[in-house]
């Protein structure tokens, strides 16, 4: 079955895709973009990956390509041409075509739009999950806005790279002062020594997530207790579970970092049943 991309304005097949040499995302990063998983046609965390784009670009002042029901409708025939039932979408919106120059284009050109589709298969994901994954950990090496979801993502792929080569799924940036940060595409998380769920809060230099947020919000329909607090590379080895959270990765056990395992060196219950329950919460929006 043939793919199809949205470049600036059309439709067309995957294989013929392509932007301007001197559009600024490819020579300069100066871009953003969004990542959405689609359960049954229908995308997860749609408002939150919407609102996350709109404050991206305006950190950037990049103007929005077009207004968000716009967005809503390209996304909409993205996943209808594509086929697309579980998989993941990626939008990016770059600042545009302009002779290079680093300083800002002024007028600003019009923003580039590319989405894509890729199909997923989340029982498979499922699998991996019921196992668990390996993290590594990495010196903070990023720059200080990464609230900012920028294409800039060389110190990820770096880390994504040494974890793959190490056999791990994930590498955990860990800052100047001892602390983890957050994932190369995910957020971190345990369920500490005295059985508290911790995440570095979102005032340190970390991407906001949508799925954390959404975590969050789930924890209302659990006794789990949650303390928005950094954690050391140690207290991660001594907790009783760990995961990862993000819109490719849902909720992902970590059984091993650096190499030691972590609690039993099983996927945890705390993981196991926010995994349920986000999964079931994405799944229920696809039946109205
Ligand atoms: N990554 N931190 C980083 C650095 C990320 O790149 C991501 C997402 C997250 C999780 O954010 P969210 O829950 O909103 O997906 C945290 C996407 C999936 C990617 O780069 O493909």
């Amino acid at each position: 079955m043939s793919r199809w991309a949205y470049v600036n304005g059309r439709f067309v097949r995957h294989g013929d895709a392509a932007v301007h040499i001197e559009d600024r995302g490819y020579q300069l990063a100066d871009g953003v973009y969004e990542v959405w998983a689609v359960f049954g046609g229908r995308l997860a965390d749609a408002e939150g990956h919407f609102e996350r784009l709109e404050r991206s670009l305006g950190e950037l002042k990049i103007a929005m390509p077009m207004s968000r029901r716009a967005l809503q409708l390209v996304l909409g025939e993205a996943v209808r041409r594509n086929r697309l039932k579980d998989g993941l979408l990626y939008l990016q919106v770059t600042r545009g075509v302009a002779r290079r120059d680093h300083a800002f284009p002024d007028p600003a050109p019009h923003p580039a739009m590319v989405v894509t589709a890729k199909p997923m298969d989340w029982a498979a994901a499922g699998v991996r999950a019921a196992r668990g994954v390996s993290v590594i950990t990495t010196p903070e090496n990023r720059w200080g806005r990464c609230d900012i979801k920028t294409i800039g993502l060389l110190p990820n792929a770096m880390a994504k790279t040494a974890a793959r080569d190490q056999g791990a799924a994930e590498a955990w940036f860990v800052d100047a002062d001892g602390l983890v940060t957050e994932g190369a595409s995910s957020n971190a998380w345990i369920v500490d020594a005295e059985g508290v769920l911790r995440t570095r809060d979102t005032s340190a230099n970390i991407l906001r997530g949508v799925t954390r947020k959404t975590v969050m919000g789930l924890l209302g329909e659990t006794n789990i207790r949650l303390d928005e607090r950094a954690f050391t590379p140690e207290e991660a080895r001594n907790a009783r579970e760990a995961f990862i959270t993000g819109a490719g990765a849902l909720i992902l056990p970590v059984v091993a970092i650096d190499g030691a395992p972590i609690g039993t060196g099983k996927p945890g219950p705390v993981a196991q049943r926010l995994r349920a329950l986000y999964i079931e919460n994405a799944q229920a929006l696809n039946i109205s």
